[in-house]
């Protein structure tokens, strides 16, 4: 029988006219995970991953402080439901092994900043004035007092909380790609609609570091954890990465851009001793570039497969426009 959610049954209302989804409308979303978990089980996967990163709806929900009802406030109503979720899948009968990748730490919106900006060109990221938000209450794994550092004490809640329910793997990654890229995927050169790199882009890779070693002194025993945040390291990342998991800072290296630029990077590492230095990220960004514009993901400088189809074009026609529009002045930033 398929699972249905309790709230549906009693059709539970809006609670708020605050709030963007209704309370009944989260429980209908909580009945599609069921269903995608059963999807991928009868597909042959081993486990789902159960995001909870990047701006996506469940981290909206873990920094929903200021929602009222039964998935915002409290500790408890703010992972409801990853709980919810979770009770629905095994209530399905479905064996399948569970991941939680999430945000371990979040911080304000940035924009470039306009008084380093030209025309076409963004300036460096600068944070969104936020002192009129404090105690800043719209951000999960921040001090509320200061938001632009991060308090990891809900982050060591939340992943007690997913071993309870009986989640393997937690993936810690950090902040979102749409409002402070640099936090999230540090890189010298930012996406066509970005901002440049605030800093050296390696402060934001040594933060996730620092973090995730932190988690992981406070994991539970059988959790794996799995870091992420290396590409910048560029030729360095099979160093850091092995020094990182001897170390026990982590358990696994997660690896993003340098993995579609040069899907042998650790391959060569251990079994030439040497990396191709043409084919290591750059942190180009095209990657992501490509996809806001509805071309597909690839790494277009580096990789000759993408460089050879006609979206290379088409996103270097793109990125040219949206240059011309900015320097008129026609076309808004956003992160
Ligand atoms: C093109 C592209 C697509 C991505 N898609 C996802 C995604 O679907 N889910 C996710 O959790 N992270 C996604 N990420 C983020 C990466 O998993 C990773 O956290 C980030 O790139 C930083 O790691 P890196 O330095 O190894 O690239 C994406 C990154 C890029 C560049
Ligand atoms: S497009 Fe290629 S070089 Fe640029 S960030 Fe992506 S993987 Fe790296």
């Amino acid at each position: 029988m398929a699972y249905r959610h309790p709230l549906l049954d009693r059709r539970f209302q809006v609670t708020s006219d605050r709030q963007v989804l209704s309370d009944g409308e989260v429980a209908g979303i909580v009945v599609d995970y069921v269903k995608a978990a059963r999807i991928a089980w009868n597909a042959g996967a081993d486990f789902v991953d159960i995001k909870h990163c990047h701006g996506y709806l469940l981290h909206e929900f873990l920094g929903a402080f200021t929602r009222p009802g039964r998935y915002g406030g409290s500790f408890e109503n703010r992972t409801r439901l990853l709980r919810e979720i979770i009770a629905g899948i095994r209530a399905d009968a479905n064996p399948i092994e569970l991941a939680v990748r999430v945000s371990a730490f979040d911080s304000v919106p940035f924009h470039p900043d306009p008084a380093l900006s030209l025309p076409g060109k963004p300036g460096p990221g600068i944070p969104e004035d936020f002192s009129s938000f404090l105690p800043y209450y719209y951000a999960f794994g921040v001090k509320a007092k200061n938001p632009l550092e991060y308090d990891l004490s809900e982050t060591v809640r939340f992943m007690e909380l997913c071993a309870s329910l009986g989640v393997k793997i937690m993936n810690f990654t950090a902040g979102s790609p749409y409002y402070n890229p640099h936090i999230q995927r540090p890189a010298a050169y930012p996406p066509s609609d970005g901002y440049l790199p605030p800093h050296d882009p390696l402060v934001d890779v040594a933060r996730q570091v620092q973090a995730v070693r932190s988690l992981k002194a406070k994991a539970p025993k059988d959790m794996l954890i799995v870091g992420s945040a290396y590409s910048y390291l560029q030729d360095y990342l099979p160093q850091v990465a092995q020094y990182l998991v001897r170390a026990g800072w982590t358990d696994l290296v997660g690896i993003g851009r340098a993995v579609l630029s040069y899907p042998t990077l650790l391959a060569d590492a251990v079994e030439k001793g040497a990396l191709n230095p043409r084919l290591v990220c750059r942190t180009f960004s095209d990657c992501t570039s490509a996809p806001r514009q509805g071309l597909f993901s690839g790494c277009y400088p580096l990789d000759k497969y993408y460089a050879a189809k006609p979206d290379a074009q088409i996103l270097k026609d793109l990125k040219a426009r949206q240059k011309a529009a900015a320097k008129s002045g026609s076309a808004k930033h956003s992160g």
